[in-house]
């Protein structure tokens, strides 16, 4: 519980306190952040007007989000949103929190777009909160995307954020289970991007408490070896794509020759592996094989 606590100032430094007592990294960034949300300004306003004053009411709030913080809740989970690629995305329970890796997909298939402002179709399979195709829909101004998703919740997350961020008129959300449920009509797509679920079972429970316990399962695992989902999704990849169409799909670690494999069993051809910021092999770009 925080006591004595008149203004944002006195918040910062006392939830600081609590956090860093809990050792949680980054401590008084964190402590920003709640105090700035629960005041319902941004950091930078809480910066310069430290004085800004918490009513009892929000001093009441604000404990829980830090008690919620202090056991590890990521927060994103606590705040509701994460930015990803430069826009907000709502998130929730349902959904998979953007990671700052998966931007190596973007850059991967903007780097192929000669014209951004050509009408392409976009495939997202497995799309979540919609990060990825949003953003590529943020950059190819005339592009349009179809999202399909397992989870019908994450779905209307996914639709909720295409409204906020003004793509609802260029992004559409469906059900099914990667290709099954699509309408045949709808094929061939010029891209097609997947960040699949791809963690094995046995390392799922050696994942930090602050994913497994708050990512959803069906975003995370990938089956006994982590390639479930490549193993049914790389074979039909080539009936949907258009003749000089480009698939980027997000893989883990050390999945590079395997997915790689599946891809050219499925008339693909690997045109490269992009490596992340921390430099490990993250997204697998191929097109048809001639
Ligand atoms: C790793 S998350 C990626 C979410 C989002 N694209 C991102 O990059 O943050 C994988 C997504 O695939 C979805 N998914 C899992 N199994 C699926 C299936 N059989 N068919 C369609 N989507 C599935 C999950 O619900 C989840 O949203």
């Amino acid at each position: 519980m925080l006591i004595d606590i008149q203004s944002g100032g006195d918040a910062v430094l006392a939830v600081n306190h609590r956090l860093t007592k809990a050792g949680v990294d980054n401590p008084r960034l964190d402590a920003r952040l709640l105090v700035a949300n629960v005041l319902e300004i941004t950091p930078t306003r809480l910066f310069s007007y430290p004085e800004t004053p918490l009513s009892a009411g929000q001093v009441e709030q604000l404990s829980l989000l830090v008690e919620r913080r202090a056991q590890r809740e990521p927060m994103a989970r606590i705040l509701g949103s994460r930015e990803f690629w430069s826009l907000n995305f709502k998130v929730n329970e349902s959904t998979l929190v953007p990671r700052p890796d998966s931007e190596t997909l973007i850059e991967a298939v903007l780097a192929r777009i000669e014209d951004r402002n050509a009408p392409l179709s976009i495939l997202d399979l497995g799309t979540g909160s919609g990060c990825l195709l949003l953003a590529l829909l943020s950059e190819l101004k005339a592009a349009t995307g179809l999202g399909v998703d397992i989870s019908e919740h994450a779905l209307k997350t996914a639709s909720g954020n295409a409204q906020t961020l003004g793509f609802g008129d260029r992004a559409r959300f469906q059900r099914s289970n990667w290709f099954e449920n699509i309408d045949k009509t709808e094929m061939p797509f010029d891209l097609i991007i997947s960040n699949p679920p791809y963690i094995s079972d046995d390392d799922i429970s050696r994942l930090q408490p602050d994913v497994s316990k708050y990512d959803p399962y069906v975003a995370l695992s990938g089956g006994g070896d982590g390639l479930d989902a490549y193993h049914k999704l790389m074979p039909k990849m080539s009936d949907w794509l258009t003749l000089d169409g480009v698939i980027a799909i997000e893989i883990g670690m050390d999945q590079a020759l395997n997915v790689a494999g599946f891809g050219e069993a499925g008339a693909l051809e690997l045109e490269e592996i992009c490596k992340d910021i921390a430099g490990l092999d993250r997204v697998l770009v191929f097109r048809l094989k001639p």
